[in-house]
C-alpha cells in the first residue's frame, strides 16, 4: 500500500511543471480517466472509483481506479479495485458501474467486456466484493451475473448497470438502446444481487413524449433516484459522434418511469458526461460527471494524462420543477487569498474592468445587475494584450449563457477546441445574475445563478495568460467581485 501510495505521488510529481494540469480538481496520478463509477460512503470516507487505463493517456483497456476522501476535496490514490481477467467475462474491460453497501458487504456490479466491445452480446453485468474496506475485491467465481440482453428485445447496447433497493429486493437498470426506438434503460429484479430477472424497461425513449432535445440513441450510465417528491434520472444521451449529459424529471410507478420533461445536465456536452451521484449520510445528493479533454490525441498523449472529475456538485429540486446545482460547501476549504470589489459600473458599448487579482487556479463569484445590459460576463485566462482570453457570457438577446473559447488559445494548429458552447438561460424581471466560476489551469465549471452549468476545456498557451475581467455590452452594475486564489489539493500536483 505505502509502495503504491509513494509510486502515485511520485506520477503526480512527474506533472509538476505542466502548466495544463488542473490543481483543485481530482485526476488520477497518470494516464486516462473517464466516468466516475460505484461512489459510495464507507466508514466516513467517501471512495471515488473511475475508468482508468493505467497504461498511456487513451481510452483504452478500461480498469477501476480508485481513490478515496474525508472531505470531498482531497484525495488519497488507492490501488486499482478491478482489472481484466484474462480468459474471465470482463477479459476486455471493466467498464461502468455502481457500488451498494449490501449490509455490510460492500459490493461493485459492472459491466464486464468480452469479445467485440462494439456489440450489445459482448456487454453483460459482473459482481464484485470486499471485506477490507473497499481495498481489495473478489469477483464472483458465477460471474457474469447477467450473460446476455433479453432476447425478445433488439438492443443496440447493454451496459452500466445501476443498483437500489426497495423493500426486500434489489432493482438494477442497465444502459441501452433500442433499434428503431432509441436510447432506453431496462429493469431487472434480484433477492441477492446474484440472480437476476428481467422485468421491462423503466423508460424508454418512446416514453418521453414530444421533447425538442436529442436524446440519441442509446442512455449510457443511467442512475435513478428520488429528489424533492420527484423521481430523477440521468444519463450519457450518446450516439456515435455526439454525446451530453441529460436529466429526466418524473414520477415513478408500477416500476415504471414516466418523465414529465427531459433537461441538459450541463451545457458542455462532452466536457461533463458520466454523471454519477450519490446520496450522502446527511442525506444529500452529490454529483460528479467526467470532463473530457478539449484538444487532440496527440496533445493529450504528449501530456501523458487525459479526463479530469469534476467538482462535487449538490443537486436539490428547483422551484421550477429542475434541478438546483451547488458546488459542495467543502469546496470553501481551498480558498486563499480574496479581493473582494464593490459596485463597480460597466458602460458604453464595451465596458471593461480588470480585476487585481489573477491565477490560473481561482474562484470567482460575480453578481451583476445586468438588467440594461445586451450582454455581460466574466473573461478568464486573459493575457495582459487580451490576445489570449477566455469568456465566460450571459447574452440577454438571445437568451444564452456560455464559453467562447475563440481566444482562448492563439496556437491555431487544430491541437485545441476553439469554438461556442452555450444553453438557454435567462433572468427573470429584476433578477441579477450571480456567476460562480471555478478556473482550474484547463478547467472552466460555471454555474449561473444556481439552476445552469457549462463546463468547459481552454488551453492558453502564454505563461501570463491569468486575468480576469468583467465585461458587458450596455450598462451593467456589478455588485459584488469575490476572487480567491485556490490552493492545490496534491502537495505535488
Ligand atoms: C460512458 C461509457 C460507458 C462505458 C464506459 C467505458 O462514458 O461509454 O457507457 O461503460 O464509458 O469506458
Amino acid at each position: 500500500m505505502n509502495n503504491f501510495a509513494a509510486h502515485a505521488r511520485q506520477l503526480r510529481q512527474g506533472f509538476a511543471h505542466d502548466p495544463h494540469r488542473p490543481r483543485y480538481h481530482f485526476l488520477p496520478p497518470a494516464n486516462w480517466m473517464n466516468d466516475p463509477n460505484g461512489i459510495i460512503e464507507w466508514r466516513g470516507l467517501t471512495h471515488l472509483f473511475y475508468q482508468h487505463n493505467p497504461h498511456g493517456p487513451v481510452w483504452d483497456d478500461m480498469h477501476w481506479g480508485h481513490a478515496a476522501s474525508a472531505d470531498l476535496v482531497h484525495w488519497a490514490d488507492l490501488p486499482i479495485a478491478l482489472a481484466p481477467d484474462p480468459g474471465g467475462p470482463d477479459e476486455d474491460g471493466c467498464w461502468s458501474g455502481c457500488a451498494v453497501g449490501n449490509d455490510g458487504a460492500p459490493t461493485l456490479l459492472y459491466t464486464g467486456i468480452q469479445g467485440d466491445y462494439n456489440l450489445p452480446q459482448s456487454q453483460r453485468v459482473c459482481i464484485a466484493s470486499s471485506n477490507d474496506d473497499l481495498l481489495r475485491w473478489r469477483k464472483h467465481p458465477g460471474n457474469p451475473v447477467i450473460a446476455q440482453p433479453p432476447d425478445n428485445i433488439d438492443v443496440t447496447a447493454f451496459r452500466d448497470p445501476f443498483v437500489w433497493r426497495e423493500s426486500d429486493n434489489w432493482y438494477m437498470i442497465i444502459g441501452a438502446g433500442i433499434r428503431d426506438v432509441g436510447g432506453a434503460v431496462l429493469l431487472y429484479r434480484s433477492r441477492d444481487l446474484h440472480r437476476w430477472e428481467y422485468l421491462h424497461p423503466l423508460c424508454d425513449n418512446d416514453m418521453l413524449g414530444h421533447t425538442a432535445l436529442w436524446t440519441g440513441s442509446v442512455w449510457e450510465v443511467p442512475q435513478f433516484f428520488p429528489l424533492g417528491d420527484k423521481h430523477i434520472m440521468t444519463i450519457t444521451a450518446w450516439d456515435k459522434e455526439q454525446l451530453y449529459s441529460a436529466y429526466f424529471v418524473g414520477s415513478y410507478h408500477d416500476h415504471r418511469f414516466y418523465p414529465d420533461s427531459v433537461y441538459k445536465l450541463d451545457y458542455g456536452d462532452r466536457h461533463f458526461c458520466a454523471p454519477h451521484s450519490m446520496r450522502d449520510s446527511t442525506g444529500r445528493r452529490v454529483l460528479w460527471g467526467w470532463i473530457d479533454e478539449g484538444r487532440s490525441i496527440e496533445a493529450q498523449t504528449a501530456a501523458g494524462w487525459a479526463g479530469v472529475m469534476s467538482l462535487p456538485r449538490i443537486l436539490t429540486l428547483g422551484v421550477d420543477g429542475k434541478l438546483a446545482l451547488q458546488p459542495a460547501p467543502e469546496l470553501e476549504s481551498l480558498r486563499a487569498d480574496h479581493h473582494r470589489y464593490n459596485n463597480i459600473l460597466l458602460s458604453g458599448a464595451s465596458g471593461e474592468f480588470t480585476a487585481g487579482q489573477r491565477g490560473a487556479a481561482l474562484e470567482i463569484l460575480a453578481e451583476f445587475d445586468a438588467a440594461n445590459a445586451e450582454e455581460c460576463g466574466v473573461k478568464v485566462r486573459c493575457s495582459p494584450d487580451g490576445e489570449e482570453e477566455s469568456t465566460i457570457f450571459y447574452d440577454a438577446r438571445r437568451k444564452q449563457l456560455g464559453v467562447d473559447r475563440r481566444r482562448s488559445s492563439i496556437v491555431r494548429d487544430g491541437s485545441a477546441a476553439l469554438d461556442i458552447q452555450q444553453g438557454d438561460f435567462s433572468l427573470s424581471p429584476g433578477e441579477s445574475l450571480r456567476l460562480r466560476v471555478f478556473v482550474d489551469c484547463t478547467v472552466i465549471e460555471v454555474y449561473a445563478n444556481e439552476r445552469a452549468c457549462i463546463t468547459s476545456r481552454v488551453y492558453p498557451s502564454r505563461s501570463d495568460s491569468a486575468g480576469v475581467r468583467l465585461f458587458s455590452r450596455g450598462r451593467a452594475i456589478v455588485k459584488s467581485l469575490d476572487i480567491w486564489t485556490m490552493s492545490a489539493i496534491w502537495d505535488a500536483p
